[in-house]
């Protein structure tokens, strides 16, 4: 059986960061599916079907990752898939209390689920997906945060007012 590992998250949108933590984690498996999580509970700037959109064109070069959407609990995503690996950035100290909180729960849900926690480059560790909407918004320049493509739908869903 091949081993697979998951990479959930809401991505809104993808940035280098999260591109950074695909291409450590295909290092540790056969296939890695990015699992873009429609939960209602967090309000997006883009769509779910937006999000997978981005996900699958910056990532149509890497061999082995494949992006999925899903709904409800990650764990019974992990079951349908026949996967038990979980991959998660870990960026400063402060992900931590979230990330554990996270764990520990997922863990009562499913005694089988692990996760590998993985540090991206340095480059992005204070880089989030608020972090490069809000620049987009004031006029700043987000080419070092993520791809063009991402750019570019950014732009579009956020025009640049100027005062
Ligand atoms: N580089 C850049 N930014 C990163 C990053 C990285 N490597 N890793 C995380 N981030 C940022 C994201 O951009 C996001 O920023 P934002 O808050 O500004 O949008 C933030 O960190 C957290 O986002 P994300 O990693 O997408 O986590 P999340 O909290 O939105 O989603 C799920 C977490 C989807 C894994 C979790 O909610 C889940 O499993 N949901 C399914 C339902 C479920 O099973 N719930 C029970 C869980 S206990």
């Amino acid at each position: 059986m091949k081993k697979i590992i998951i990479y959930p998250g809401s991505f809104d949108p993808v940035t280098y960061g999260h591109l950074d933590i695909i291409e450590r984690g295909l290092k540790i498996c056969e296939q890695l599916i990015v699992a873009v999580s429609s939960n209602p509970l967090k309000r997006t700037l883009f769509s779910i079907e937006e999000r997978v959109i981005l996900l699958k064109e910056v990532t149509k070069k890497m061999k082995n990752v494949q992006v999925e959407k899903f709904d409800g609990l990650l764990v019974d995503f992990l079951k349908r898939k026949e996967a038990r690996i979980v991959i998660r950035g870990l960026r400063a100290v402060s992900d931590f209390e979230y990330e554990f909180q996270m764990v520990l729960a997922n863990r009562r849900l499913n005694e089988s689920m692990e996760t590998i926690f993985m540090m991206p480059s340095e480059s992005y560790f204070y880089l989030s997906s608020s972090l490069i909407k809000e620049l987009v918004a004031l006029g700043a320049d987000i080419s070092g945060y993520a791809p063009k493509f991402v750019e570019n739908e950014l732009k579009r869903k956020i025009p640049y007012a100027q005062s």
